[in-house]
């Protein structure tokens, strides 16, 4: 079996630490180490951010700088380098400090021997590896996720438009044309047959319509996201006359973009959505705001409320897809999804965006 070769950087202050290190190492008979040695903590962050080592032994005290902050500056959890903490003693919140900021482990230099060094570096580049192939994937998914965003919306686009402009024109024309007939027609029971259809040519062009402004409100491009919000809720109103909506909406359009228009949009009827299915509300706060320079939408109400950990399960077959494509629309383009719910004090959902 070839023996593996594993690119080794020490930063250590001490000789001495480093011929203890160079001696483990060189015990080591199933993996032969490149160890690359470096005294100064500058050089050290020059040689860990380069990224040309399988695994970095840090020690804590350098001097100028401390591991920590050498680890800080390189990174932290994105440094693509595995980095292994290397300290005099044995300290629980130190440790603890290096794990958060992404160390793979810490080691107490007196309690070192030649087998836990040599597992302390497989391990920790096995996890690295893990860690890269699961940020890769779940970028993919991001990006899949927001190409299928902006999919379903052009598509929608395209569809309301093709209803308004032809299916609602033909109807239209249908309408008129037999109107026209009507009027040249002697009375008598062709004409009455005729007139018998008028209201079922109505109920269709009223349907296009209704499927079209549903699909994607054309207000949305021709009066603007507030607009449409004071629409979207007069229109809910009507469906739902116990829950009464308090809308506060204090932005200038032009500070919005128009594919967040689009999201706000979505997410106030998903948001609105969940309120009349499963709160039991009998009031909803809707506000659209700047905010020191941020877009913040707000949709709170006085429901039931729920758990949030047991709505949104871990497992993402069991729940319902609305949360979370309102944090896909919000994340797309910058921004970020607060929800707040408590059993019996209601539910509020906060999407921001930076400007
Ligand atoms: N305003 C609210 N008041 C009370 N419970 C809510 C509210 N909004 C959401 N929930 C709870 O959170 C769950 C998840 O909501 P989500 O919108 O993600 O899915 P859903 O509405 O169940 O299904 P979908 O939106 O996919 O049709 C809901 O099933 C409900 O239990
Ligand atoms: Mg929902």
């Amino acid at each position: 079996m070839e023996i593996p070769e594993v690119r080794v950087l020490l930063i250590e202050d001490d000789e001495d630490d480093y011929v203890l290190i160079r001696d483990l190492l060189e015990e080591v008979s199933s993996t032969r180490y490149d160890l690359d040695w470096v005294s100064d903590a500058g050089r050290g962050l020059d040689k860990l951010r380069g990224g040309r080592h399988d695994v970095c032994l840090l020690d804590h005290m350098l001097g100028e700088l401390t591991g920590l902050e050498l680890l800080d500056q390189a990174g932290g959890n994105h440094c693509s380098t595995p980095v292994i903490f290397l300290t005099g003693q044995d300290n629980y919140s130190l440790d603890m400090q290096a794990m958060k900021r992404g160390a793979s482990d810490y080691l107490v230099k007196g309690h070192i021997s030649a087998p836990l060094l040599e597992r302390s570096i497989r391990y920790s580049i096995e996890h690295r590896k893990t860690a890269e192939a699961l940020r890769k994937s779940e970028k993919e998914l991001k990006y899949l996720s927001s190409r299928l965003l902006s999919y379903q919306e052009n598509e929608r686009k395209m569809i309301a438009a093709r209803l308004h402009d032809e299916l609602g024109q033909i109807l239209t024309a249908v309408k008129l044309g037999v109107e026209d007939a009507i009027g040249l027609m002697p009375e008598g029971e062709s004409c009455t047959r005729l007139k018998s259809l008028l209201p079922s040519i109505q109920d269709g062009i009223d349907e296009v319509r209704n499927l079209y402004t549903r699909l994607r409100p054309s207000l949305l491009d021709d009066l603007g996201i507030g607009a449409t919000i004071h629409w979207y809720c007069r229109q809910f109103k009507e469906l739902h006359p116990k829950i009464h909506i308090e809308t506060q909406i204090d932005i200038l359009e032009d500070r919005i973009p128009s594919s967040v228009k689009d999201a706000i949009f979505r997410i106030v009827q998903e948001a609105l959505g969940n309120v009349s299915r499963h709160s039991s509300a009998g009031r909803v706060h809707l506000s659209l705001l700047e905010i020191d320079g941020n877009i913040v939408l707000t949709v709170q109400d006085n429901g039931l409320g729920f758990d949030i950990d047991a709505a949104l399960p871990e497992d993402h077959r069991a729940r319902g897809l609305g949360f979370l494509s309102m944090k896909e629309r919000t994340e797309l383009f910058g921004g970020t999804l607060k929800i707040d719910s408590t059993r019996g004090s209601g539910t509020t959902i906060t999407a921001s965006w930076t400007n």
